[in-house]
């Protein structure tokens, strides 16, 4: 076959017949050169010609580079390039965020966001709860949800779990959670600690209180539905998934099971490894349209720049993935969490708007009254915000957060 070229810069994208991405690319090459390199090893190419491709092969399936501008490459990939199979992540990220990475000729690539045709999507099935779907079970319709993380991450036993629980959902909290290291550990087996939670969610719901705990789940891919199950059938009200950790698979095994009948809340530990360099890697935002077609019902997206992940934590379109009606899936419930304290609560809702779920740990335990008063801290935070009314005079009837900001301060 005569060298043809996968540069198709007269042509719009066709967001109806292709997978269509868009990737920052830096590089020595002139720019057409090191898109056309992309182009071809994530399709029909390699470093070199070769004998077996024919005009049939590359015309169909070789990927078209539509636009470049500047730094920022749009690459479009014909939907046959992509598994018939129902579904399947892992062969739709080989084609999106493959081999390119490692390729000599870019100095740094990184894969911003895609978009899915409905011939993909619908392959998906999405969230089974969704954001509305928590704010049902916890009959919170309009107000943020506000939760926390048990800490220290590793090292309380079942009882001191199920006692810190208690006491958040006593101050008022309506989501905690077990930290992403802690799955079934000696000091804290997932059965004894999912019945001591269980019985201290009953608890508070007979006092008039209704909150949900996310016990993590996170194990080898063979084992983590059966876990689910038994986790369930111990009680839990919710699961948690590292998602990067245990892959998209894992998330979906549960979501697409009938017999997982709670939420899923997605943790993202790990993905720093490749979001943070602005200049390599995968931004957050495909990993967000991923975790909503694979049916994580509430994802972590940072604290939109103000936390302790601020740096790596700005919004970048990932509100408008997990709340956005331009997928046929439920909505996610975006989950800013990480280093979160009473003093930025109102920041993060100004940026998030109210359909969040705004967690803290250090920001609840590290409280000077203690769990108890630091859930109340959080929740007077979100509180005065849903109503407009500046944390700083909400605190004036309000000492428990009156404490905390006078321990942590408004935004640092
Ligand atoms: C998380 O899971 O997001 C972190 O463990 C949050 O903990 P922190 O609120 O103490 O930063």
């Amino acid at each position: 076959m005569a060298q043809k070229s996968h540069l198709h810069l007269d042509e719009e994208p066709d967001y109806n017949e292709y997978v269509v991405c868009k990737y920052r690319v830096t590089t020595d090459l002139p720019m057409e050169k090191a898109a056309e390199a992309l182009a071809a090893e994530q399709s029909t190419g390699t470093w070199t010609g070769i004998s077996t491709l024919d005009d049939e092969i590359f015309d169909t399936l070789g990927a078209r580079v539509v636009s470049i501008e500047g730094d920022e490459v749009v690459v479009e990939f014909p939907v046959e390039d992509f598994s018939v199979e129902v579904g399947s992540v892992p062969q739709i990220l080989s084609v999106i965020a493959g081999n390119l990475f490692g390729l000599g000729s870019l100095k740094g690539v990184r894969l911003e966001d895609v978009s899915f045709p409905d011939s993909i999507n619908s392959q998906f099935k999405g969230p089974k709860f969704g954001a509305q779907g928590i704010r049902e079970l916890l009959g919170r319709p309009e107000k943020p949800l506000v939760g926390t993380i048990v800490k220290p991450k590793i090292g309380l036993d079942p009882e001191r779990t199920a006692q810190y629980v208690y006491e958040a959902g006593s101050g008022g909290l309506t989501n905690s959670k077990d930290d992403e290291t802690l799955v079934d550990q000696a000091f804290c087996p997932i059965d004894e600690r999912t019945v001591a939670v269980a019985e201290a969610l009953d608890l508070l719901k007979d006092e008039g209180h209704l909150m949900m705990h996310a016990i993590n789940v996170s194990t080898r891919g063979d084992r983590i539905v059966e876990l689910a199950e038994k986790v369930q059938g111990w009680g839990a009200t919710e699961l948690m998934v590292d998602v990067i950790t245990c892959g998209f698979g894992a998330v979906q095994a549960l979501a697409e099971d009938p017999s997982i009948k709670v939420p899923i809340h997605v943790h993202r530990t790990m993905h720093g490894a490749f979001t943070k360099d602005p200049y390599h890697g995968i931004a957050m935002l495909p990993l967000t349209r991923l975790v909503r077609m694979c049916g994580g019902d509430a994802l972590h997206i940072g604290t939109l720049g103000v936390g302790k992940m601020a740096a790596d934590a700005k919004d970048d379109g990932n509100l408008a993935a997990c709340l956005g009606d331009d997928v046929p899936f439920k909505t996610v419930m975006p989950v800013c969490s990480g280093g979160a304290y009473p003093g930025i609560v109102a920041d993060i809702i100004a940026r998030s708007g109210m359909d969040v779920q705004i967690q803290a740990g250090g920001g609840v335990a590290g409280h000077p009254g203690g769990v108890k008063a630091g859930a109340m801290g959080m929740s007077q935070a979100v509180d005065a915000a849903f109503l407009g009314i500046p944390a700083e005079e909400y605190a004036k009837d309000h000492p428990e957060l009156s404490e905390a900001l006078a321990k942590w301060g408004k935004k640092k």
